[in-house]
């Protein structure tokens, strides 16, 4: 069993890594959760996967557990169906001392997150990630959220988990796309922040090969993760670095309507198109760009995806880290290093044309 502490005032807490660990769940959140009611939420693809699995084990912990299903997929982080799970919640009796655990990938993490953090005005939350990206990214750090009409994960809030538990054999079922998808996200962490973890992907180069280090590939990027939030819980600074690759990787996404691309692969292709952007600012040595290509192909990532001008407009002006009419871009000083750079969305606009981006 790895375990890396989260060090947050007042709210602390573990991740927890382990082969099996779904089946020692019970007794892992006894001395975390106060209260007799655990509410498993999870999607109609992982339920009959490993649902009865986690029941089981929290009923050895001495719980009372309730499954609650929702349909698979990005539709399900809606108003509609969290005003469904509040309702469902209450129906099966939840008081405050009781919890809520996901279990699935970002999808039910967010959503679950965020009904925690507002049902009864918050009760106890538990992340059990299935996906690599969730196991990687979403379960760590507190964002929870919903999308609205108006755009992605714009209602949610900072509400940091009890405990997160990962049992690396769980990716085992995971379909190639989404582990992909949850590699780009590990790319990114090689990139930004950790040069030998960049390496080391490249030297195994295919999911067969991660698979095998799999446990420990995602706790590192965890830590980075930790340290990252640690010291930027809030997103204010620090963490906008989890960006890189996110500024263009959303053009990408909403360009094709969410549909084509998932967002990995819009975000693999993101990081290609920073390095290279980084490059004409520079930033970045001209080289990276390669070097970020060649591994993102070894995973069958994209590493361009045709856009317009008039798409990178659309999304770069509501961008989250722009403010003012300029924009916190994320460039790599070198593998392993990123810093922000502040720049004018228009001055952003024209290296976007003249490292040939637009289509
Ligand atoms: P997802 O939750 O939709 O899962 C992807 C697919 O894999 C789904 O069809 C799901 O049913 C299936 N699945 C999950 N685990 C499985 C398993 N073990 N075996 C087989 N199938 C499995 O998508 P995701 O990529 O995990 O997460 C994307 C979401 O995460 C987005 O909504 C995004 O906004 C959010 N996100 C949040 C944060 C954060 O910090 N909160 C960070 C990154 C992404
Ligand atoms: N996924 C980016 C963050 O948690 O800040």
């Amino acid at each position: 069993m790895s375990v890396i502490r989260v060090n947050l005032p007042g709210r602390e807490y573990d991740i927890i890594s382990e082969a099996g660990v779904l089946d020692r769940a019970g007794t892992l959140l006894r001395p975390v959760l106060k209260g007799k009611l655990a509410v498993i939420v999870t999607d109609s693809n992982v339920e009959p996967l490993y649902a009865s699995r986690l029941a089981r084990s929290l009923h050895q912990g001495g719980f009372t557990a309730a499954i609650l299903e929702v349909p698979a997929g990005e539709t399900s982080k809606c108003p509609e169906v969290l005003a469904e799970l509040w309702e469902q919640l209450l129906d099966l009796g939840l008081t405050r001392s009781d919890a809520v655990i996901a279990l699935g990938g970002g999808v039910v993490g967010d959503l679950s997150g965020f009904a925690a953090a507002t049902v009864l005005r918050g009760v106890r939350f538990v992340q059990i990630p299935t996906t690599l990206l969730a196991q990687v990214d979403s379960s760590v750090g507190g964002k929870v959220a919903i999308d609205l009409q108006a755009g992605k994960n714009l209602a949610g809030a900072f509400y940091q988990p009890k405990l997160v538990l990962m049992d690396p054999d769980c990716l085992r079922t995971l379909p190639d796309r989404e582990f992909r998808g949850g590699m780009a996200e590990v790319i990114k962490y090689g990139c930004i922040w950790d040069r030998e973890l960049f390496d080391e992907l490249s030297r195994l180069g295919s999911r067969k090969a991660a698979m095998e280090h799999v446990g420990e590939i995602a706790l590192r990027c965890c830590d980075i993760k930790r340290q990252v939030v640690e010291q930027d819980e809030l997103d204010t600074g620090l963490r906008m670095l989890l960006n890189f690759g996110h500024t263009l990787g959303h053009v990408y996404e909403a360009a094709y309507h969410y549909e084509t691309y998932t967002h990995g692969e819009a975000v693999a292709a993101g990081m290609v198109a920073a390095a290279r952007i980084g490059t004409l600012l520079g930033v970045t040595p001209a080289e990276t760009e390669g070097r970020i290509t060649e591994l993102l192909e070894k995973f069958g990532l994209p590493t361009s995806i045709p856009a317009k001008k008039a798409d990178y407009e659309a999304t770069l002006s509501k961008d989250k880290k722009s403010d003012g009419g300029s924009i916190s871009f994320i460039a790599l000083r070198e593998i392993g290093r990123a810093e922000a750079v502040k720049l004018p969305t228009e001055a952003l606009l024209s290296r976007i044309q003249e490292a040939g981006l637009c289509k």
